[in-house]
């Protein structure tokens, strides 16, 4: 190679592996069995700043991180007939954490067999009024429920907005809802999600976009890391899009969403996409390598000959 393309080579190879961005975020998913992956998240030169765990708590995994450094955000996850969601958020804040934003409601127009909390837009409505105003008022900036990334998404919103604007209305006083931010999901190519994305700013326009969950599901390791990178790059470049959080953050033989679609190999090593999503260079490590990645006939084997060898001395 002519030197000047060695160069230009080298400078481009240090511009790609600095691709960095404020708006990463974490949708953590704890491994129980193997806690150490927990930790590499927010291991030194992690580009991540914020992350949320579908829950109301932060997670003790992150109890030595600081608001500041690896804020964490809040989710009333699903139906509840209390106030517990805004008790809660205040608590956290009366101990001293500056909670800012919260997220509301995962995946309202989907069944609970695929993880959606499945709410009738009406009772949302009502949990709503009761837990999200009050912070709101506060100054908290709240998000409009993250549906899935079917078709019943916007429409499921609609009728929660309407519903919840008749709760706050009284006669001769007309009142909407005010959101902050809108939460969206995406499984799918990239077309689909750019478009997914345009429907939305047309439904709910002049609001940022958080997207909470998205991967291109269920691809050979090109094509995933394709979309990865061509997703990534577009989340970065449009302004309307403030954070974004890549699903998911577990092993390839924990995954729900396809053997590559991961940032963990088997051993918890990050993948390619994995060092890529926390700034980092590629790793070269396969998503379905690792120990317990290795199939059954194959531990038995080794279990038998080691019984063998046992035998034999
Ligand atoms: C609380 O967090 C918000 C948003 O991250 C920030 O703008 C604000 O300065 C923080 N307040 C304090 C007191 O740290
Ligand atoms: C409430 O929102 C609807 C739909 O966006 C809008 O047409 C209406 O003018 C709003 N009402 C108030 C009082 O802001
Ligand atoms: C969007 O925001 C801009 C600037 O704040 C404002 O001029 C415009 O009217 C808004 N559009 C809608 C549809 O609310
Ligand atoms: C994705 O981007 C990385 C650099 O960030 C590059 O090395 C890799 O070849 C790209 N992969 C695809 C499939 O575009």
């Amino acid at each position: 190679m002519h030197s000047s393309l060695i160069v230009a080579a080298a400078v481009l190879s240090v511009a790609r592996a600095q691709t960095r961005s404020e708006k990463r975020g974490l949708v953590f998913v704890p491994n129980k069995d193997s806690p150490e992956d927990n930790k590499i998240w927010v291991q030194d030169g992690s580009d991540l700043t914020w992350y949320y765990n579908y829950g109301t708590t932060p997670a003790p995994a992150f109890a030595d991180q600081s608001q500041s450094d690896f804020e964490f955000v809040p989710m009333l996850w699903g139906s509840i007939e209390d106030t517990s969601f805004l008790d809660s958020v205040n608590t956290l804040i009366d101990s001293g954490r500056n909670i800012s934003h919260v997220l509301t409601f995962n995946e309202p127009d989907g069944p609970s067999q695929y993880g959606g909390s499945d709410i009738d837009p009406s009772k949302a409505a009502q949990v709503w009024v009761n837990n999200i105003i009050p912070l709101s008022e506060k100054g908290i900036k709240v998000g409009l429920p993250a549906c899935t990334g079917a078709t019943t998404g916007i429409p499921w919103l609609q009728e929660f907005l309407g519903q919840c604007s008749q709760l706050i209305s009284t006669d001769g006083n007309d009142k909407n809802c005010s959101y902050d931010f809108v939460t969206i999901h995406w499984y799918g190519n990239f077309e689909g999600l750019a478009s997914h994305l345009g429907e939305y700013s047309a439904a709910f326009p002049n609001k940022t976009q958080w997207i909470t969950e998205y991967n291109f599901d269920n691809q050979d390791l090109e094509t995933t890391q394709d979309f990865y990178n061509t997703s990534a790059e577009y989340f970065d470049r449009l302004d309307s899009v403030s954070r974004y959080s890549y699903f998911g953050s577990f092993r390839s033989d924990d995954s729900n969403v396809g053997v590559n679609a991961v940032m963990l190999n088997n051993d918890g090593e990050l993948t390619d996409i994995g060092s890529w999503y926390l700034g980092g260079t590629a790793t070269g490590v396969q998503p379905q390598s690792g120990l317990a990645g290795r199939n059954q006939v194959g531990v038995l084997l080794a279990i038998t000959l080691a019984l063998i060898g046992g035998l034999l001395i």
